[in-house]
């Protein structure tokens, strides 16, 4: 018979208080040092004493047996539960997050998850630490490219979709892999773009900026949850009590599993709220932080605490239980290794299918930014149209950088590189010629900084030709080419933790690059490998057709040459805003409005910047939220309400016709967003609530519909964290429907409701 929760009474009822610790206990067998604590050595001989309760960072189905073997020697025979990093694939690695968001297609989100989790679940990985859902607006963060973006509507919907792809219809079957929303929360908003830095936030912003992923994705029934690293409000989060007992518990009712993150309970010191490693435990475990990722201050002094009366046993229990509840739902009390058996049956691990999913992932993330003249794309290569590509940059034979940050168990060594996929479709028809052209930096302490994380290969290997030699080599290429192929960019831990930038260029050395190329009067296509959103203002220039292709995983050189031989449209749109330089961040299209909303060149007391030309918004980015181009060429007529006087619970709908002006077909993503032009506090001038991502057939004219409720227009009114209610206020509404946040026609309503004005209780 399955074990249900009654088992879990009768278990927790047999355990000592020690037995119970032991389960909070979460620690990586790995030999690295990190943050200064040394990581456990001797797990082993924990898990024999009683003193683990989970595994994180297993790279085999060999680690997974030996230590769950050695859990079943011990007297209660709890089972281990094994975690991993898995952030957008296990082995078959796809394009990043934060590109996987901007493919605005959930279903290819849930259907990469699931991937994600059969391979990982095949070797034995109970849970992955993902999805990340931290909303970010200051693309010099570096773990931007681990989330979903900017916006709290389409995080939630990329939340839902990566939550029921790893976790399937049932956590318990052997493919299914507990998610764990992270980091939570307000991570994405640490001072200066700087990593684990301090969050101050509005308890308004708190709620309608930052919780909504976190409760989309607890709603589609996320197991766990994992602390993040920074303060919020001056409460670190490890410590806070409020945000994740008081309120994502008690009021908005998660009832999985929190486990810190990785020394996070230790660094409760360094964040000067615990003057020794007890303390630190005692606020951590009462916060609500259920599992202690490897500081062990739980494991050393807990049970002196509650000895000393310091702390109430029912706390350790209540988490004990939480720890056990999760391992009964992913059916490890029934068999503890039914993952692995099932995994060596399946070997679900880098098939074709998978293959083919992350290959269509590429197209389907990669944003066209620019095509003059519609050089894109390319003719077939047996068009007979062209006969050579010149092929520049310093990622065009790379491996190493193409699966981007996190992307712990992938290996170079499965990538298709861009070179080896575009000769692959080239075949004997097209030459395809190769430069490096540039140094993905120059300077040699930045590459060390760079390369601080690969263990493995470099990702950024100097070459020891002088610029100039390398720019020469490029040109030549070029000079005897029909058409210019450069990528460029950032290297792929330029993102990613502890990876922020004070720069949002593309570095000098392929700027130069791109100068040269560019004089050569040879078409230009300009492909950028990014982690986050990038002051490409230059390049906008230079590029005749620009790509971002982000980093795309094990598939980036199949699924490149299939965007630019126009095999598959490249139909993502950007999941942030690209500003044009460094000083406008942090940028979102949602902002509020400002009392002095119109700025101009000898205009004074407006908003904006001094040193910006009149001729570019002065507040907007260069490109904006959702926006992207396809191959077709897509027009709108403007939205039409169904009526535009409502009433309290009435719904709205608002019809679109878009109509495809091209010969091929194209993908177009839909996007209705909503202004609530007078409200009791000032609302963003827009906020996305609904997108429909379309085929359109060439020449094709379709009807896009879109629902709206009085759900879409509710907002946060909010005195402290927990003191918070959502509530709509009757009055004009203005419904954009666009192809991105800027470009919208609108249509405005009347709606009857409650009136607040100038009234905020
Ligand atoms: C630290 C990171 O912040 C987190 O995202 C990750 O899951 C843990 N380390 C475990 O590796």
């Amino acid at each position: 018979m399955k074990k249900d929760k009654d088992f879990i009474d009768d278990l927790l009822g047999r355990m000592t208080l020690s037995e119970k610790i032991g389960q909070l206990n979460l620690v990586t067998p790995g030999g690295e040092t990190l943050t200064g604590t040394v990581v456990n050595t001797d797990v082993a001989d924990k898990i024999r004493a009683g003193h683990i309760g989970g595994i994180f960072g297993i790279k085999s189905a060999e680690a997974v047996r030996v230590f769950q073997d050695l859990a079943q020697e011990t007297r209660l025979k709890v089972p281990l539960m094994f975690a991993e990093d898995v952030i957008h694939g296990q082995k078959t690695i796809f394009p990043l997050p934060l590109a996987l968001a901007a493919s605005w297609d959930m279903d290819l989100v849930r259907a990469t998850a699931r991937v994600a989790a059969r391979e990982a679940a095949s070797i034995g990985i109970d849970q992955v630490y993902s999805p990340m859902v931290d909303v970010c607006r200051d693309p010099r963060w570096g773990r931007i490219a681990e989330s979903p973006g900017e916006d709290p509507f389409l995080a939630s919907r990329f939340a839902e979709a990566m939550v029921e792809g790893y976790q399937g219809a049932d956590l318990s079957r052997p493919d299914a892999v507990m998610a764990c929303l992270k980091h939570f929360c307000g991570y994405g908003g640490g001072m200066g773009g700087r990593d684990y830095d301090a969050v101050d936030l509005s308890p308004a912003t708190l709620h309608d900026v930052v919780l909504p992923p976190f409760v989309a994705g607890m709603r589609a029934g996320a197991g766990s949850i994992m602390a993040s690293f920074n303060t919020l409000n001056g409460v670190p989060m490890h410590a806070n009590r409020a945000v994740i007992t008081e309120l994502f518990r008690e009021k908005l009712g998660y009832g999985g599993l929190v486990v810190a993150d990785y020394t996070g309970i230790l660094e409760l010191i360094a964040h000067s709220v615990a003057s020794d490693r007890a303390a630190a435990a005692r606020l951590g475990l009462t916060a609500g932080v259920d599992m202690d990722m490897v500081s062990e201050t739980y494991l050393d002094t807990l049970e002196d605490s509650v000895m000393a009366g310091r702390l109430d046993e029912a706390e350790v229990t209540a988490a004990c239980r939480r720890v056990l509840e999760a391992k009964l739902a992913l059916g490890l009390f029934d068999d503890p290794y039914h993952r692995l058996d099932w995994g060596r049956a399946a070997q679900p691990i880098l098939t074709a299918a998978n293959r083919q999913l992350a290959r269509q992932a590429v197209a389907a993330v990669t944003v066209l930014l620019k095509n003059e003249g519609g050089l894109l794309p390319l003719p077939a290569p047996d068009s007979g149209k062209i006969g050579t590509i010149a092929l520049i940059g310093p990622f065009v034979e790379d491996r190493v950088n193409m699966n981007g940050t996190w992307a712990v168990a992938g290996s170079a060594s499965t990538v298709v590189p861009i070179a080896d996929g575009l000769r692959e479709a080239a075949g004997n028809a097209l030459s395809i010629l190769t430069a490096k052209g540039a140094n993905i930096v120059d300077e040699p302490w930045l590459a060390t900084r760079l390369n601080v994380h690969d263990w493995k290969e470099l990702s950024v290997v100097i070459d020891t030709r002088s610029p100039e030699a390398m720019i020469a080599e490029a040109v030549a290429a070029v000079s005897v080419a029909d058409v210019a192929v450069a990528v460029v960019g950032e290297a792929r831990e330029y993102s990613g933790e502890s990876s922020s930038r004070t720069d949002l260029s593309i570095p000098e050395p392929q700027k130069k690059l791109l100068r040269a190329l560019k004089a050569t009067g040879k078409p230009l296509v300009v492909v950028v490998m990014t982690g986050r959103p990038l002051a490409l203002a230059e390049e906008a220039l230079l590029a005749d057709a620009l790509l971002v292709a982000w980093f795309g995983g094990t598939e980036i050189g199949h699924g490149l040459a299939d965007v630019l031989f126009g095999k598959a449209e490249p139909s993502g749109r950007l999941p942030a805003t690209f500003p044009y330089c460094l000083g406008q961040v942090p940028l979102t299209y949602a902002h509020r409005p400002t009392g002095r909303p119109t700025p101009g060149r000898f205009e004074k007391f407006t908003t904006g910047y001094v040193d910006r030309p009149d001729d570019v918004p002065q507040n907007d980015g260069l490109f904006p939220f959702g926006f992207g181009l396809g191959y077709g060429k897509v027009a709108y007529t403007p939205p039409r309400a169904d009526r535009t006087t409502l009433t309290g619970d009435d719904r709205l709908d608002v019809t679109v016709t878009v109509t495809n002006l091209g010969d091929r077909p194209t993908l177009e993503t839909v996007q209705l967003y909503i202004g609530d032009p007078v409200a009791s506090i000032s609302r963003p001038v827009k906020e996305l609530k609904a997108f429909r991502k379309v085929a359109l057939a060439a020449r094709a004219t379709e009807t896009v519909s879109f629902t709206v409720t009085v759900a879409d227009l509710d907002f946060s009114i909010a005195e402290t964290v927990t003191d918070t209610r959502r509530r709509w206020e009757g009055g004009a509404f203005d419904i954009h429907v666009g192809p991105n946040s800027c470009d919208t026609q609108a249509v405005r309503v009347v709606w009857d409701g409650p009136q607040f004005e100038g009234n905020r209780t």
